[in-house]
């Protein structure tokens, strides 16, 4: 048998996020829902990806965009009800999608019936919980930790005269996974969703789970920008990917591999080293640690070219390779580079070795869009204001018609401003689309192993161009990419298979037309 046989699903996957309140609305709240996506499933499911990650589903203020949450085990009212949940599970299963969903173990909504329970009294049955902490003796924070969002990442409590720990917004404090009844209390949360089917999990900010049992002071980082936030000030040494986290996780790997193999995709922002870490000693940790790269890289071949490199020595032999280029928290890829190189981006993306995670609407060439003050909804906009700072720009709503009103993704008033770019349906109907492009290119890569399981060889990178090899079973497909508006020369033979170009005359190419891939094979 080939390894196109017996890898793991997920090897030769593509997974889709879908951020629920921007996909489809089926109630007219402006919002979306789950009755919303299961409407658009045959949608992702032409798209040709294999799995869906929803982020987070269950009750929420919103305060963080679904990611402060009340019950870990149930649903939000405005997106539905389980039933709504189970339906979404089976018609996905149907289309041959697998399901994860967001599992958010660093904090909880300050909402959370533990959190007022914790903060209810010194002596109450969930103190423990959460990191609660006296003041300095001089007063103030325990500490000089900053909140991802601005602000100390500590709120005194005034009821019961301790200050508690939130890596994120106040509203998010951060639970104590020290204590091993909060440990179980999730790991519970996670069996609930796979009894329920899901896939498995997409695990939220896992980096910040156990941080330093003494809460020592962050060291400045003196190459810090006002543009990159307030918490980049410091480097978050005693913060981050502490070493109490890898049993944590292990433990949640455990849980997924008793069900059968259920798979862990994990967000940890840091160093390619930390990132590494996230496999486990023995291959016990996630399966698909995120590599972010590619979401904040420079656009330039030399410099992806080195990281890919780097990234392909490091991962330890049998861990396998993710590749990201957007999510709900970046600026859109085509806002970054640009229409057209965003084009050329997919095509990195869709043909590099390992798992790509594409986000919901990069399929389409969504740019960032501006939100006026009135409308936003995320904390770190609203904590830092006038500076440009927040994810709403990059959560717009699907476009899915050019005529209706809502452009199909709301009958009421949407809770974003809409999209400028072409709807889903005209884009269906286009051969020169960003959406055909993506079809095209993730049909090429089910057709052809070698640019999923393949294994993957530079061939050149200079200050224009990169190009590489994927090979498997015999077969050997190359892709050259022209990062720049001007022609580049061509040194590689073969017959182009597929451009970014719309229109381009396949077959035998000489030189690489401006802001063109081509994917060559022999
Ligand atoms: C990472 C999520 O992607 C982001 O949207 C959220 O604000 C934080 N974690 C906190 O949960």
């Amino acid at each position: 048998m080939s390894d196109a046989e017996t890898a793991p699903w997920w090897q030769g996957a593509i997974i889709y996020q879908v951020y629920p309140r921007s996909f489809q609305d089926s109630t007219g709240t402006g919002m979306g829902d789950l009755n919303g996506i299961r409407s658009r499933l045959p949608y992702v499911a032409r798209l040709g990806v294999d799995a869906i990650w929803i982020s987070p589903i269950y009750p929420s203020p919103m305060k963080d965009g679904g990611y402060d949450i009340t019950d870990f085990t149930v649903v939000e009212p405005l997106f539905g009800t389980l039933e709504d949940f189970a339906a979404l599970i089976a018609e996905a299963h149907d289309l041959g999608l697998k399901v994860l969903l967001d599992f958010v173990p660093s904090h909880t909504s300050d909402a959370h019936a533990w959190f007022r329970d914790s903060r209810s009294s010194r002596s109450a049955a969930h103190r423990d919980w959460y990191v609660w902490r006296d003041a300095l003796p001089e007063g103030g924070p325990p500490n000089n930790w900053i909140s991802e969002f601005g602000g100390p990442a500590w709120t005194w409590d005034e009821a019961t005269r301790q200050y508690y720990l939130h890596i994120y917004a106040r509203e998010q404090p951060a639970l104590n996974w020290r204590n091993p009844d909060v440990q179980n209390a999730m790991l519970d949360a996670m069996r609930v969703w796979y009894a329920r089917g899901v896939d498995g999990f997409r695990v939220d900010a896992v980096e910040h789970l156990a941080p330093d049992h003494l809460l020592r002071d962050n060291p400045a980082n003196p190459d810090w920008s006002e543009e990159e936030g307030p918490a980049r000030s410091l480097f978050r040494t005693y913060s981050s990917h502490q070493p109490d986290v890898f049993p944590l996780v292990r433990r949640m790997r455990d849980l997924a591999d008793d069900h059968g193999g259920r798979l862990l995709v994990g967000e940890a922002y840091g160093t390619l080293d930390e990132v590494m870490l996230y496999y486990g000693d023995a291959l016990d940790g996630f399966q698909l640690p995120f590599n972010f790269e590619l979401i904040s890289a420079p656009w330039d071949p030399l410099h992806i070219a080195a990281y890919i490199d780097r990234y392909e020595r490091m991962i330890p032999p049998g861990g396998w390779p993710s590749w990201v280029l957007g999510n709900h928290d970046r600026d859109r890829i085509a806002t970054r580079v640009g229409p057209d190189q965003a084009r050329v981006a997919q095509m990195l993306l869709l043909t590099l070795r390992g798992t790509p995670t594409m986000w919901q609407g990069d399929e389409l060439g969504m740019v960032n869009e501006a939100v006026p003050e009135h409308l936003l909804q995320d904390p770190w906009a609203i904590n830092n204001p006038g500076t440009g700072l927040g994810r709403d720009p990059v959560r717009i709503p699907i476009p899915w018609e050019d005529d209706a009103a809502g452009r199909g993704f709301t009958a009421g008033e949407p809770f974003l401003p809409l999209s400028s770019v072409a709807s889903a349906t005209a884009q269906e109907a286009d051969p020169a689309s960003m959406l055909s492009l993506v079809r095209a290119l993730i049909a090429l890569r089910r057709d052809e192993p070698a640019l999923s399981l393949g294994t993957y060889e530079r061939l050149h990178a200079d200050a224009g161009t990169l190009s590489y090899a994927r090979k498997h079973a015999g077969r050997r497909i190359c892709v050259v990419l022209n990062f720049t508006a001007r022609e580049q020369a061509l040194a590689i033979p073969g017959a182009a298979r597929l451009s970014t170009i719309p229109g381009r005359d396949l077959g035998r190419v000489d030189s690489l037309l401006p802001n063109e891939g081509v994917i060559l094979t022999p």
